[in-house]
């Protein structure tokens, strides 16, 4: 497995790869491997010739007061995990490389990243779509692969492919959870040892959700409620928001219908976690 420190390194590496006739696939992520990443790289090494992951903790998607600084990094075990699924090359950009002096440019998609974290984080989503429209300039990939956990930034990001005509196809797969339900996220070192044993009330009140839906439930405010009420009356739980929306276009609903989404983000203590379920009536 290669490891790739610069765009000209990354840009050689896929150049080879395509002039002898192979698809390359992107794995984009900010590192700190879980089984939800390496589930992305497996799947990549199935449908791609080539697989890159990109690693590499973005300071464009992070708000002033958020977790930059903090953000659990171990290099090492990243690629030794990434090598061990099969990743050919890992692209591991330093900030000055990514975003030289000067640098100025940006990616915005309008609309949709006004709800969810788009409105609890302001600047969020720009941050992601001009990295990721970045990795996409530098790696050319045939697929990028992308999880449902982050449900609203696959949304986003096929949004911008279409949009702009990036010609590529997203491929995006569904959440890997602990035997608990708790959705794996990088952030999830944070928890102390009580919030981690309350942290899977998110998954807990998302399963309720489905029950009452399959039971026949469509009255959104309602839905909606009974997942609030669940997570807080939960000793450390902070509700950021709980919405109930339509997949894709992310519009408010009063009452369910085709595809919907229900995404929560909640806070313990200083972590944010946000989990979410996709149902269809
Ligand atoms: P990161 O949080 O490292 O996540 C990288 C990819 O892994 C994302 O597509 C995310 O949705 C997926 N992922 C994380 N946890 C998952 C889980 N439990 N199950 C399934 N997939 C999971 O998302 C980012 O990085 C960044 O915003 C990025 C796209 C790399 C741009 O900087």
């Amino acid at each position: 497995m290669q490891v790739c420190r610069t765009i000209g390194e990354i840009r050689e590496f896929t150049n080879k790869a395509r002039v002898a006739g192979k698809t390359v696939g992107l794995v984009p992520t900010m590192g700190y491997f879980h089984e939800g990443h390496l589930n992305l790289m497996r799947e990549a090494k199935k449908k791609c010739d080539v697989v890159v992951v990109s690693l590499y903790v973005n300071p464009l998607q992070f708000g002033p007061k958020e977790d930059l600084g903090e953000y659990p990094r171990d290099f090492d075990r990243d690629c030794a995990m990434a090598r061990s699924v099969g990743a050919d090359a890992v692209f591991a950009p330093g900030n000055d490389e990514m975003y030289p002096a000067g640098y100025s440019s940006f990616v915005e998609v309008t609309g949709i990243t006004g709800k969810l974290c788009g409105s609890s984080r302001p600047g969020h989503f720009r941050g992601v779509t001009t990295v990721v429209a970045k990795l996409f300039n530098i790696v050319r990939p045939d697929q990028a692969f992308f999880g449902q956990k982050d449900a609203q930034q696959a949304m986003v990001v096929e949004k911008m492919v279409r949009d702009l005509n990036m010609g590529l196809e997203i491929v995006t797969l569904p959440i890997v959870r602990e035997a608990d339900g708790l959705a794996m996220s990088s952030r999830n070192v944070y928890l102390d040892e009580e919030q981690r044993q309350t942290a899977p009330v998110l998954y807990h009140s998302l399963c309720a959700f489905r029950d009452a839906v399959a039971d026949g439930e469509r009255n959104v405010p309602k839905l909606r409620r009974g997942i609030e009420e669940m997570i807080s009356s939960t000793p450390g739980a902070k509700v950021d928001y709980v919405e109930i929306l339509s997949v894709p276009d992310l519009e408010l609903l009063d009452t369910l219908n085709g595809k919907c989404i229900a995404a929560l983000a909640v806070r313990f203590g200083k972590t944010r976690l946000i989990d979410n379920m996709v149902v269809e009536v």
